[in-house]
């Protein structure tokens, strides 16, 4: 990364970074490449695939489903980050592999399409919904679909949200499963211990319109701290001090029995490793790790593969690089970065990703970014043709994936399934 960026700097032709007197000369990174994303290559051109793709790598998907499950300590449950595996037929596959029931969703077109597919399973909501959009979700679907809105959790987070639900399963007739979202150290809203939770929990005791269903407590930040001088530590153990005194407050109001029932939600990837035991949480929540995007390239999730690739096929493979106006200083560029020696152009582009294959390609600051026709650089050894496949890795998945149509499975070489996509959503 660091690299791409001073790489970057030069081309742009920054000052004393393009004197070069803070950094040394680049070598080429082109060369070979990778027969993972050749067999890749193989398998979209024998499906006749050639515009761009967004692949999941089955086996690498079962291997990292097995892992996070393998991670789990016992009586802990997983449950399935629909948002950042946004696909019907690939949160299945997950489900069935992984035995887990239970979905995390986070709009209304995602509960809605969720609860027609899988009505038997529990859906908890990541984040708060307007109660009109909560309003929306019981319109949307017919009377038999009531099962499924029986089944869902959902996510409040200050007693004016609490109010509306209320007025809301009063007007509907519905008994509403509520779960509240806490702060423990994130600094997303949500609730601590004190008298607003105190007087949220006796509503959700006393009130005949609601069920008290458990507690979000999200975390992530703890994966970003520095673990120098023990600062990562001291937020993880304040993190469950907030969430153990959220479920003596609990436990106060409603009594022991009801607060053994709640479900105890916590973490995300970067942070599932962390619940060795079911003392504060009894059920993780993670769905990024599963396909691993580069942001989540972190030394926790090390024993997770990258699973998930944009396959983008070449326009143009052009053997020098040439900027419009600039056309005087290619041989100057080219010196001091072979990286930037030649050049291809892809089928769309200006996604959230990071070229991986062929190795040494960047994107080209000067030229800027394209969504049609996409410049990369490369070193002298750079070698693809029209209509081959450069691959990238996305960063993120839940707003990566709704790009590309549907996701196409590659399995034992081939591509074997097509799995549609969410409606893109927030
Ligand atoms: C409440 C909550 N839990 C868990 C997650 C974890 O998702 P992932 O594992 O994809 O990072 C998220 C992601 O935004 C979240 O908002």
């Amino acid at each position: 990364m660091l690299e791409l960026s001073r790489r970057n700097l030069m081309i742009g032709g920054a000052g004393l970074l393009g004197a070069g007197l803070l950094m040394s000369k680049p070598g080429d990174e082109s060369g070979p490449r990778d027969p993972y994303f050749l067999e890749l290559q193989a398998a979209l051109m024998e499906a006749g695939i050639a515009s761009p793709t967004l692949i999941v790598d089955k086996a690498r998907l079962n291997a990292n489903i097995d892992t996070l499950i393998g991670h789990l300590p016992a009586g802990m449950a997983y449950r399935i980050v629909a948002k950042s595996l946004p696909s019907l037929d690939l949160i299945a596959h997950i489900r069935k592999r992984s035995g887990s029931g239970r979905l995390m969703t986070f709009n209304q077109p995602m509960l809605t399409a969720l609860s027609r597919a899988m009505p038997e399973a529990d859906q908890l909501l990541g984040k708060p919904l307007p109660v009109a959009a909560a309003r929306n979700y019981f319109s949307s679907l017919a009377a038999g679909e009531a099962p499924a809105a029986a089944r869902v959790q959902w996510l409040v987070d200050t007693p004016e949200r609490l109010r509306q639900y209320q007025e809301l399963a009063a007007a509907t007739g519905q008994t509403l499963r509520i779960n509240l979202e806490l702060d423990v150290g994130l600094h997303r809203g949500g609730l601590e211990a004190g008298d607003t939770l105190k007087s949220m929990l006796e509503t959700l005791r006393d009130a005949p319109e609601f069920s008290f269903a458990g507690f979000v407590g999200y975390e992530p930040h703890l994966a970003a701290l520095p673990e120098a001088l023990g600062w990562r530590d001291r937020a993880r153990s304040g993190a469950w001090r907030r969430y153990g005194e959220a479920l003596m407050q609990a436990a106060e109001v409603s009594g022991a029995d009801a607060v053994s029932n709640l479900v105890r939600n916590a973490a995300g990837s970067p942070t599932y490793r962390y619940y060795q035991d079911t003392e504060v949480a009894n059920e993780i929540s993670a769905g990024s790790c599963l396909v691993k995007p580069t942001h989540f390239d972190t030394p926790l999730l090390e024993p997770h593969l990258p699973a998930s690739f944009i396959a983008a096929p070449v326009i143009k493979s052009l053997a020098h690089t040439r900027l419009p106006g600039l056309e005087f200083a290619a041989e100057g560029q080219r010196a001091w970065d072979p990286n930037t020696s030649r050049t291809v152009f892809i089928h769309g582009g200006n996604w959230l990703a990071d070229p991986v294959d062929p190795p040494g390609l960047s994107y080209n600051k000067t030229f800027g970014r394209s969504s049609n026709q996409e410049m990369l650089t490369g070193g002298h050894n750079l070698a693809i043709a029209p209509d081959e496949f450069v691959f990238l890795r996305p960063h993120q998945s839940e707003a990566v994936f709704l790009q590309f149509g549907d996701i196409a499975v590659f399995e034992d070489g081939r591509i074997t399934e097509r799995w549609p996509v969410f409606e893109a959503s927030a």
